[in-house]
C-alpha cells in the first residue's frame, strides 16, 4: 500500500518510522511518504494561509498550494477507477473513524492524507480532490484537536497494522477490542499471585472451552459496563 501524507508539520510523523509500522516500511510492504505543503508554495513567505471570507476569527488554509499537492500525489483526473487514491481529510466534522472504516481503508491502493490546520481549508480543495479519488472526511471522536496530525497518526497506525504481513501473528488481530463489537477480555501473565492477587482459577485449570467461555462472559460485561453503544450498535 502507498500511503502519502501532506501536512504542514511533517516532523509530527517520525514516530511512524518506529515498531511495526517502520518494519513495514523497510520491508516494502508499506511504501509511507509524508509531505510539506508549503514544498508547493510559490511566495518568499511560503504561505499556507490567509483571511476567510465572510469574517471571523482564525485563519484558513489557502487552495492553491493544496491543488498542486493533491495534482502531483494523485496522478492524472480520469485515471483508471483502480489506479484512483482515496483522500482523506482528518475533521471533527467528519465520519468518525471506527475499525470498520480501518478495515475497509487497509484493502486500498493508495491513501493521501491531507492535515489541516488554523480554522480549515479552502472548501473547494475537497472538490477538487473529488475529481481525482474519493474523498473522506474523518473525525477521530467528538472532540477537537489543534489540526489534522495526530488523527492521522491515528488512522495511519491503525490502517497499517492492518495490512497483511505487517502484524507477526495475525491471530493476534482477531482477538481484540472492537474486532467483533466487543471490547477485549482481560489478560493476565506469571507471576499466579503478585501482591496477594490473583489470577482468575479458571485460567490456570487447563480447561480449554472453560476459558474460551469464560472470556467471552467478561467480553460481555466489560462492553455493557464500559461501553453499552456498543451492544446497541
Ligand atoms: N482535527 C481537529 N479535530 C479533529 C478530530 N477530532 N478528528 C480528526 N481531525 C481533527
Amino acid at each position: 500500500m502507498r500511503i502519502d501524507v501532506v501536512s504542514i508539520f511533517p516532523s509530527y510523523f517520525d514516530g511512524l518510522t518506529l515498531s511495526l509500522l517502520g518494519r513495514a516500511q523497510s520491508t516494502g510492504i508499506l511504501d509511507l511518504q509524508v509531505h510539506d505543503l508549503r514544498d508547493w508554495t510559490h511566495d518568499r513567505h511560503r504561505t499556507v494561509d490567509d483571511t476567510p471570507y465572510g469574517g471571523g476569527a482564525g485563519m484558513v488554509m489557502k487552495p492553491e498550494p493544496w491543488g498542486l499537492a493533491l495534482d502531483q500525489l494523485a496522478g492524472l483526473p480520469g485515471a483508471e477507477p483502480a489506479a484512483r487514491p482515496t483522500v482523506i481529510f482528518p475533521s471533527p466534522a467528519g465520519e468518525v473513524f471506527r475499525q470498520s472504516t480501518a478495515r475497509e481503508l487497509a484493502e486500498r491502493e493508495h491513501l493521501i492524507f491531507g492535515c489541516g490546520r488554523y480554522e480549515g481549508i479552502d472548501e473547494r480543495v475537497f472538490e477538487e480532490a473529488a475529481t481525482l479519488g474519493e474523498v473522506r472526511l474523518i473525525s477521530l471522536g467528538d472532540y477537537v484537536l489543534n489540526g489534522g496530525e495526530v488523527a492521522v497518526m491515528a488512522m495511519v497506525e491503525a490502517i497499517g497494522r492492518l495490512i497483511p504481513g505487517v502484524v507477526g501473528n495475525p491471530e493476534s488481530l482477531v482477538e481484540e477490542s472492537h474486532e467483533d463489537g466487543l471490547l477485549e477480555y482481560p489478560s493476565y501473565t506469571k507471576p499466579s499471585i503478585w501482591r496477594d492477587r490473583e489470577v482468575p482459577p479458571i485460567l490456570l485449570s487447563g480447561n480449554h472451552g472453560a476459558i474460551a467461555a469464560w472470556r467471552r462472559e467478561q467480553q460481555l460485561e466489560r462492553t455493557r459496563r464500559r461501553r453499552p453503544d456498543l451492544l446497541d450498535r
